[in-house]
């Protein structure tokens, strides 16, 4: 996600725009940019300065490079289309027109060779270029204004956006538009504002628009008209065709403070970021699902369809909360793509003479793409042959970068060093990558691709109908954990529930410090039975899939030993749910796909406890966000 900032009025924009950019930060820090229309000569002048890196460098070239004038637009980068650059950083400038842009194209490809076969040229890499050649076509081709050349545009492309557009040729006005990708109106006194999030505005009004998908705005001085394209194709607001209707929206007054704000009016980033996950998976997924062929749309991976073809087995390898997310993949590898399929901590594999090279493919995963371990396990990989893919969230990281292939997960930055949210995308993205290989070998017929594709669309709205569930686990934790002062926590699972066992007890010990341990149910009767009594919190993860009737008989067991069950269960279990002292409700989903929900609650039952002792939930002690030491 990035961020956008817009103003127009009577100050001069540039410091205010950089220093609304600042405060949307947290949403993207590989490079920014400023246009600002400046009227002072009596010939209007649109310039545009931008810079590689955080915004201190934005500030230099500024200094370098002065801007004046009192509408203008702004942006602070976090790739998903084309490497952190100048060349790739935003306002796009395609001749009088220049664009600032959050989201994704999905259409971007068949645009860009649709205007290169007209003889357009493009300048960067990324979709947003895109957006700003189809304007400029619209103005060469006689839009009456900025706002219809832009609702013209708009039509063609198809995906998520918050965009705002300046032109030289109509210097009092900034159009904005919004589809899938937040963006919000100030209203003020003979100036008016857009920006991403609220954080932005709040040093210059408290009287804010929430824009609604398909909106489209004619920002001035002296106001916002608002008008809406309805769709008269698919039913998304961009498709094709589309209707336009004039819009009242009345401005809300916002009464958070800028700390506040900046986490949208959670308390800690992590909790933010835990319900920021449906929006993450749908971000991370869009685009690359094709339901139409049963498929998944592998273009940016980077892998050929003969290597995909060659591969004879694949070992997974990472470090910590990610550790967890490749379990999860290794079982869809094998399940779905019917390859062996193995998996390594990142700081064991690395030093271990493994039997690594050719006909193996290692898929590294990493939120960061930095940590050290993983980094020098990829280089070790290679080094012996293997074919490496990473799987990371930041774009242009160290990684992906020394890796053959790359696939992204778009859950944006991610503020709270306890991952939650770039563990659920980096889930969607190993199922994605087994259903690829699966496809590209003929291991996994369409029709089970095409099931799993579409149950895999609807997980946000189960992710989201879980979440709705937080009050319920906050209860759970200050009754289970905090109350009792727990010392100690199990959490059970079995097939994909153990990773989320695993995943459970570090979110448990890393944020609220009780010692918890994540163990296969199965494992029980070897040891871990032994440690159960009265004071002990049993997690079992036990949702309604093909392990259901033996996880049930380990909670009786559990049970006659006085342990005391919390377990995650599916709305309406009667048998569990029935024997467990509480439980925390989860949708049905398909039973490949459960892990996508049944990790949820014990995101937020570690948040609660951690929120109740009183640690810092954001910055837990000890921790780093990204280990870049062995
Ligand atoms: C998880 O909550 C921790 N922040 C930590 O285990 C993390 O997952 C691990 O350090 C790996 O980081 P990476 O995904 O950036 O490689």
């Amino acid at each position: 996600m990035c961020g956008i900032v817009a103003y127009v009025g009577q100050q001069s924009c540039a410091s205010l725009l950089v220093e609304g950019l600042r405060k949307l930060e947290y949403r993207g820090y590989d490079s920014a940019g400023l246009a600002i229309l400046d009227k002072a000569s009596g010939e209007t002048v649109l310039g545009v300065v931008r810079a590689v890196g955080k915004l201190a460098k934005l500030d230099e070239a500024l200094r370098e490079k002065p801007l004046s004038g009192t509408v203008g637009i702004g942006h602070t980068r976090w790739a998903t289309h084309g490497r952190p650059s100048e060349a790739n950083a935003h306002p796009h400038l395609v001749g009088d027109v220049a664009v600032v842009h959050n989201g994704i194209l999905e259409n971007h490809l068949e645009l860009r060779a649709e205007l290169t076969a007209m003889g357009r040229k493009f300048s960067s890499e990324t979709d947003t270029e895109i957006a700003a050649h189809l304007i400029d076509l619209e103005l060469s081709r006689g839009a009456s204004s900025l706002l219809a050349a832009v609702r013209g545009a708009l039509g063609r492309v198809r995906g998520a956006y918050a965009i705002a557009v300046v032109c030289r040729k109509e210097p009092d006005v900034v159009v904005v538009a919004k589809s899938f990708s937040p963006l919000v109106v100030g209203v003020g006194e003979g100036e008016t504002f857009a920006a991403s999030d609220v954080p932005a505005l709040l040093a210059h009004t408290r009287d804010v628009i929430f824009l609604e998908d398909g909106d489209l705005c004619e920002l001035r001085a002296t106001g916002v008209k608002i008008e809406r394209m309805i769709a008269l194709g698919d039913g998304s607001p961009t498709s094709a065709a589309t209707r336009v209707v004039p819009v009242e929206r009345k401005p809300r007054r916002i009464d958070w403070s800028p700390a506040q704000a900046e986490k949208q009016g959670y308390k800690h980033f992590m909790l933010k970021e835990i319900h920021e996950q449906p929006t993450a998976i749908e971000n991370t997924l869009r685009g690359r699902v094709l339901l139409e062929e049963g498929d998944v749309n592998g273009a940016e991976i980077g892998l050929t369809e003969a290597q995909a073809r060659a591969i004879k087995r694949v070992v997974l390898v990472a470090c910590g909360t990610s550790h967890h997310a490749t379990i999860a993949g290794r079982n869809w590898i094998e399940s779905i793509a019917r390859v062996p399929a193995s998996v390594e901590l990142a700081s064991e594999l690395r030093y271990r003479d493994a039997i690594l090279g050719e006909g193996d493919l290692v898929i590294a995963v990493s939120q960061s793409g930095e940590t050290a371990d993983t980094l020098a396990a990829v280089r070790e990989a290679r080094r012996r042959g293997a074919l490496v893919l990473a799987i990371a969230n930041v774009v242009g990281s160290a990684i992906p970068r020394a890796s053959d292939a790359a696939l992204y997960t778009h859950a944006g930055p991610e503020i709270g060093v306890a991952s939650t949210k770039c563990f659920t995308t980096q889930l969607a993205a190993l199922l994605m990558a087994a259903i690829w290989l699966g496809r590209r070998r003929e291991t996994l017929e369409p029709a089970r691709a095409l099931e799993l594709l579409k149950r895999l669309v609807e997980v946000p709205t189960a992710m989201r109908e879980t979440l709705e569930q937080a009050d319920a686990v906050a209860k759970v934790a200050r009754r289970q954990i905090v109350s009792t002062d727990a010392r100690d926590c199990l959490f059970l699972g079995r097939g994909l529930s153990y990773p989320i066992a695993l995943e459970g007890a570090l979110k448990l010990k890393e944020i609220s410090y009780v010692h918890a341990e994540g163990y296969a149910a199965g494992e029980m009767k070897h040891g871990p039975i032994a440690l159960i009594d009265a004071q002990m919190p049993i997690v079992v993860v036990a949702p309604d899939d093909s392990h259901y009737e033996k996880i049930a008989s380990n909670v009786q067991e559990v049970r006659a030993r006085d342990g005391r069950v919390i377990a995650v269960v599916r709305k309406g279990d009667s048998l569990i749910g029935s024997i467990a002292q509480d439980v925390l409700v989860v949708p049905f989903v398909h039973q490949e796909l459960t892990p996508f929900v049944t990790v949820l609650p014990l995101q937020l039952l570690s948040y609660y406890a951690a929120d109740f002792k009183g640690t810092d939930v954001d910055q837990p002690r000890n921790l780093a966000k990204t280990v870049t030491v062995e």
